[in-house]
């Protein structure tokens, strides 16, 4: 019988997602690891994972040879680490956003793929949301046109997260634009290609307890004279969103990561947008099992693999560089050279 595609999940916080869509997958779950042995249990029993593949300790999914391949849903700030050491051990990657935190560790990371022959596919869900994903069939297909500006919303209300500054999230690295606003940032990239220079003002009135902005807008040059702009909010009153518009000169498309609906715009015969149309999506801002599917297709060579290593270093340099232009005053070209 042929061996089953094997993985192992690290992290089981956000982890559980990627849990249920390897379930969903129908992988074989090699084994489940996380610190707190009570949640790891509740995981273990709620997945009927046995309890000897249940870890506190990642190293014994390091050193197991049936598992193929790893999810790391683990801080930020060990991903360098953890995906340097899996690559070693011959796994397959798939690591969630952002990929690191500093250029030193997003480096490190791409260097390691480049010199691997195991995948390392970094998680950015957006490109697997219903609702983004028709956006960018949308756009690929020419419906609206040339299109000529974009821009994103991250608005999610970190104050909660934030009320104990002794958790990963607090360190000063993950400000809000790195650690949410990839989303948005890396859902224009897809759209729309690398932004090449980027203006931003920052401000901070809402989480006291961080001491970086809490909200940035930038605005943002894309190739083919594409406008843009990303607006992030960590502090935010109001439901978690990625509002997004795409204006093209045959039309716009409406949409966002929350709403079942999404709206297009299209002209007439008269070349006015006198007609729209409104477009039922799913709800599914964590499509985690259509992430999965993409990620096994790519290990097992069934299609190319799109969101590598080095995408996912060049949507937080496009981070970066919108941080350092809200500190500085000044444009900032992100650099991409990895
Ligand atoms: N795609 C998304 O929309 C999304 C949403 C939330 C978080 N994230 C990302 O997912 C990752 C995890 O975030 P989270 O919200 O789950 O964080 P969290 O702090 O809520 O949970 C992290 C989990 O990992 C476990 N853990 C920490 N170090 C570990 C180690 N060395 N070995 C095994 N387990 C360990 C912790 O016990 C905890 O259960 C981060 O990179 C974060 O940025 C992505």
């Amino acid at each position: 019988m042929e061996k089953k595609f094997t993985v192992g999940i690290i992290g089981l916080s956000v982890g559980r997602i990627h849990l249920d869509g390897a379930v969903r997958y129908g992988a074989e779950i090699g084994g489940i690891c996380d610190l707190k042995e009570d949640f790891l249990e509740e995981m273990g029993e709620k997945y009927n994972i046995p309890a000897e593949k249940r870890f506190t300790d990642y190293r014994d999914i390091l050193n197991n040879k049936e598992i193929d391949a790893v999810i790391l849903a683990t801080p930020d700030q060990l991903h360098r680490q953890q995906i340097v050491e899996f690559l070693d051990a011959g796994k397959h990657v798939m690591c969630e956003k952002p990929l690191a935190l500093t250029r030193e560790d997003l480096g490190a990371i791409v260097d390691a793929a480049s010199k691997s022959d195991r995948k390392v596919m970094v998680g950015q869900i957006c490109r697997f949301t219903p609702a983004f994903v028709k956006a960018k069939e949308i756009i690929d297909a020419g419906t609206i046109g040339d299109i000529y500006y974009v821009e994103s919303e991250y608005a999610h209300d970190y104050m909660h997260i934030l009320a104990d500054m002794s958790i990963w999230r607090a360190d000063p690295l993950r400000h809000g634009v790195i650690g949410g606003g990839c989303h948005a940032v890396d859902l224009l990239r897809w759209y729309v290609g690398d932004p090449v220079e980027v203006f931003a003002y920052g401000t901070h009135k809402l989480l006291p307890q961080v001491d970086y902005d809490d909200a940035t807008i930038s605005v943002l040059k894309f190739p083919n004279d594409i406008i843009g702009k990303v607006f992030v909010s960590t502090g935010c009153k109001r439901d978690y969103t990625m509002r997004t518009l795409i204006y093209g000169t045959k039309g716009t498309i409406i949409c966002d990561n929350t709403s079942p609906t999404m709206r297009l715009y299209t002209v007439g015969e008269n070349g006015m947008a006198e007609e729209y149309e409104t477009i039922e999506v799913d709800v599914n801002n964590h499509n985690a099992a259509r992430e999965f599917e993409v990620f096994a297709d790519a290990v097992f060579g069934k299609a190319p693999l799109e969101m590598t290593a080095t995408e996912g270093a060049k949507t937080v340099a496009a981070c970066h560089a919108i941080v350092e232009s809200a500190k500085s005053g000044m444009p900032v070209k992100p650099d991409y050279n990895f």
